[in-house]
């Protein structure tokens, strides 16, 4: 955007005020006299020769691989100072630094190239319309046509006066094309961005009634790769927390994704009170669903407004209610400016706390449906305990699924799912999985979520 900018906002001024006093001088000088005019242009003729030199699509092609090696630096040290605690930690810093000389040494060769077939040309330019250069053509030119009689001697001064401003456009020309190139490329990259279709949405929406959730048939797979997901049949009921179990890269956050429609499956359906979710208006979908993730994200606001992002018009008791029941009200209480303190300012979290926010605002929007990621950080026991509590708290009919990595929260849930390979290999109550040593008490006993800390808080349910 930054590249289209002074194109649009400042070229257009720029180009009518550098061109419209030489055109006007130009009309003048032509009716004093029209040779004494064309000599007066031969600067700007020779100006504009190399031109056609410059913009070829070798140039073009030259152009965009600077434009390239330029954003390669910046993704290097982006990458470096995202990714600096890993960097130290394992002293890679020498390596990491290395991608960087790297990229450096690859723009500085790019641009090089670039700038050396360009920099004969354009120094030849500015020499012809440089004051001096064209002093001297008028200078000779005039002085050949007074000593021929073909000009009066004081006619020669306006051409000394006025010549020097014929250039001006020339010279405005040249920023300017560099400002149209510049954005033309812009624009190229901005509608790569823009090309990717958006999930269509549908043209005669669907009502949802209610919050069952029903998957059938499902297949997924990432952008044309193997499916992730491969057959999967399963019913959500309103009012039951399901547990979805599974090793890690089963599918389970992939599913879970679906919910919120994030992506379409490639085949088969989900169903959401219903309603196909391709058939289901955005606004109402999210009015339906809300979702914790794995990767928590907290906007750069203050905690309150974090926790009302889906009901900004909720009052601050309500807030505090949703804070309560995700176990997190005593810590924000505990920050300098507590609801008021700002994310990234004066609210330094941890993956836990800011779990625990996320859960809130998940709360708070109170939506029919809640899909829960139980990330690793939610390993600590306070947000273990949050979790629980909110998922304890089906008040109404609210459909839950939980990807759990605990065993207390598998034992609570109301059906347990174990995904494996992207398929469901067993599902059921989780007591009577276990008694019938299926797969899921095969899963359980050998890398099944992890036992919590201490005694057991669970509902009894012990391999
Ligand atoms: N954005 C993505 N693009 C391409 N492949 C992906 C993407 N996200 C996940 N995958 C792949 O899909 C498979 C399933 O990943 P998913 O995140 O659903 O696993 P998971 O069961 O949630 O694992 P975990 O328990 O570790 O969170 C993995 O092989 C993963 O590499
Ligand atoms: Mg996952």
């Amino acid at each position: 955007m930054s590249a289209v900018h002074p194109f649009l906002a400042h070229a257009p001024g720029e180009l009518v005020s550098a061109f419209v006093v030489p055109l006007v001088s130009l009309a003048y000088l032509l009716g004093v006299d029209w040779r004494m005019t064309l000599i007066t242009l031969v600067p700007v003729a020779l100006a504009l020769a190399p031109v056609p030199l410059m913009a070829t699509p070798a140039r073009l092609r030259e152009q965009r691989e600077v434009d390239a090696a330029k954003g390669r630096i910046t993704g290097s040290v982006i990458e470096f100072v995202q990714g600096i605690s890993v960097v130290k930690a394992y002293g890679g810093a020498e390596r990491a630094h290395h991608r960087f000389l790297a990229a450096k040494d690859a723009f500085v060769a790019t641009f090089d190239r670039w700038v050396r077939g360009l920099s004969r040309p354009a120094a030849a330019v500015q020499l012809v319309l440089s004051p001096p250069f064209v002093l001297l053509v008028v200078l000779t030119g005039g002085a050949v046509l007074v000593t021929h009689g073909a000009l009066p001697p004081a006619d020669l001064l306006p051409f000394l006066l006025l010549g020097l401003g014929l250039t001006a456009p020339v010279a405005a020309l040249g920023h300017g094309f560099d400002d149209l190139s510049a954005a033309g490329r812009a624009v190229g990259r901005i509608r790569d961005v823009l090309s990717v279709p958006p999930l269509p949405e549908p043209g005669h929406p669907v009502p949802v009634r209610g919050g069952r959730v029903e998957l059938r048939g499902v297949h997924f797979g990432y952008d044309g790769g193997h499916e992730v997901l491969r057959g999967v049949d399963l019913v959500l009921e309103p009012g039951t927390v399901t547990a979805l179990v599974g090793p890690s890269g089963s599918g389970k956050s992939t599913l879970a994704r679906l919910l919120p429609r994030f992506s379409d499956p490639t085949r088969g359906a989900v169903l959401l009170g219903g309603a196909d979710l391709r058939r289901v208006a955005g606004p109402e979908l999210y009015r339906t669903v809300s979702c914790v993730f794995q990767d928590v994200r907290l906007l750069r606001a203050s905690l309150a407004d974090n926790i009302a992002l889906a009901v900004p018009r909720a009052d601050h008791a309500a807030v505090v209610r949703a804070a309560r029941l995700a176990g997190v009200h005593d810590r924000i209480l505990r920050l300098p400016r507590g609801y008021a303190s700002v994310v990234g300012e004066d609210a330094g979290l941890s993956g836990g706390e800011a779990q625990r926010i996320a859960l809130a605002r998940a709360l708070l929007a109170d939506t029919p449906v809640l899909v829960l990621d139980e990330a690793t950080s939610f390993a600590d026991p306070e947000t273990e305990r949050a979790v629980r509590r909110a998922l304890a708290a089906r008040e109404g009919e609210r459909t839950v699924l939980v990807i759990a990595h605990r065993r207390e929260t598998v034992a609570d849930a109301d059906v347990a799912v174990l995904l494996v390979d992207g398929v469901i290999a067993e599902q059921g109550r989780p007591a009577e999985l276990l008694a019938r040593g299926g797969a899921f008490a095969r899963f359980w006993e050998a890398h099944g979520p992890a036992p919590a800390d201490g005694a057991s808080t669970g509902r009894g349910v012990r391999p």
